[in-house]
């Protein structure tokens, strides 16, 4: 994720995030998604973790039961997490600035990506030009077998 974290920044300051465009990345934000059962703030202060900084996964009405009971996914499920960076608060670790969104979206035309679209964001909701494949699902594969390739656990959403 340094490198999706990495290649996201580059797009973002470099502004060419819109005009580089993957198939699977013309994928748009789910409307609304803000108003979906949210996690507790995420807080990560490890910098070599992928998820180094604040974050919180929103989960469809829809989707929830899944989550909650395991199995796999029904179509169009779909999951958005909000990434902030961190600073520091008076020895706490507050919320910085948004600094990138991604999405699952259950479909199984996604075959390369295990029948889940995965998408990046910029901070403003547009496409960021990742690599599903490479970016995201490489490491959604591991140790997930169980859980249809979703990672974080209904235990710790709250
Ligand atoms: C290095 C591993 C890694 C990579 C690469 C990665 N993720 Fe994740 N992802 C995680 C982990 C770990 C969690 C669980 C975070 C938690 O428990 O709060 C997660 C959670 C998620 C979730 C919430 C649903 C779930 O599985 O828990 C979504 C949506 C998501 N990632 C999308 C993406 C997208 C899109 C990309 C590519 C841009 C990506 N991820 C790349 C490790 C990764």
């Amino acid at each position: 994720m340094k490198a999706v974290l990495r290649a996201l920044l580059f797009f973002t300051l470099y502004g060419i995030g819109s005009s580089v465009s993957f198939a699977a990345d013309t994928a748009s934000l789910p409307r609304g998604y803000e108003k979906w059962p949210k996690s507790r703030a995420r807080i990560i202060t490890d910098k070599n973790s992928l998820f180094y900084g604040i974050h919180y996964i929103y989960v469809e009405n829809n989707t929830l039961k899944t989550y909650r009971n395991g199995g796999a996914y029904p179509q169009g499920s779909r999951f958005v997490v909000e990434n902030f960076a961190i600073r520091d608060g008076g020895g706490k670790p507050v919320e910085g600035k948004k600094s990138m969104i991604v999405m699952m979206r259950k479909d199984r035309k996604q075959q390369a990506t295990g029948g889940w679209l995965f998408a990046g964001f910029t901070p403003e909701g547009k496409p960021a030009g990742i690599d599903p494949r490479q970016n995201c699902f490489e490491c959604h594969q591991k140790d997930t077998g169980a859980t249809d390739l979703v990672i974080s656990k209904f235990a710790d959403f709250r």
